[in-house]
């Protein structure tokens, strides 16, 4: 079966805490159901996610994810085969976005837009080595 692994950012309305909980708790139940690894980066102007799986499963969660009303502007930043897992162990895993990554300042710029799908993975590949 091939895996697949598909990179989003979008942009949180109403984040808080109980909303995040909520959208991680229900996220490693399908997840961990629905064969599916990744993380998720978080902050109030920002989420980031990788999502890696069965080619069926990952599209249709992001069709669910898509129409979510918990946060706006989805972008799709990459998608492809992959051959291997990025974060096999996590259904879910969350971080903080880091200081490393890009500023408020910058994500409110364009920062993400501006990125290459290739500079986002780098950034879960670093998140990965500092866990
Ligand atoms: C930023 C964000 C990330 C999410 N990540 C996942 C996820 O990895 N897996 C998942 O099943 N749902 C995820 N969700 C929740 C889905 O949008 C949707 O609410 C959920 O899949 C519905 O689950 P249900 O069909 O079991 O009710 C996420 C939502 C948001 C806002």
């Amino acid at each position: 079966m091939s895996l697949m692994q598909l990179i989003y950012a979008s942009t949180p309305f109403g984040f808080d805490n109980p909303t995040l909980n909520q959208i991680l708790s229900v996220a490693r139940r399908n997840n961990a159901r629905d064969d599916i690894t990744g993380a998720l980066i978080c902050r109030a102007d920002i989420y980031m996610q990788l999502l890696e799986g069965p080619r069926a499963a990952v599209t249709a969660s992001f069709h669910k994810i898509l129409s979510d009303d918990r946060h706006l502007d989805v972008v799709l930043i990459g998608c492809g085969d992959i051959k291997t897992r990025m974060f096999p162990k996590w259904h879910m895993k969350d971080d903080p976005a880091q200081s490393w990554m890009w500023t408020q300042e910058q994500v409110a710029a364009g920062a993400i837009d501006q990125a290459s799908a290739d500079d986002v993975r780098a950034v879960f590949e670093r998140l990965l080595r500092e866990s």
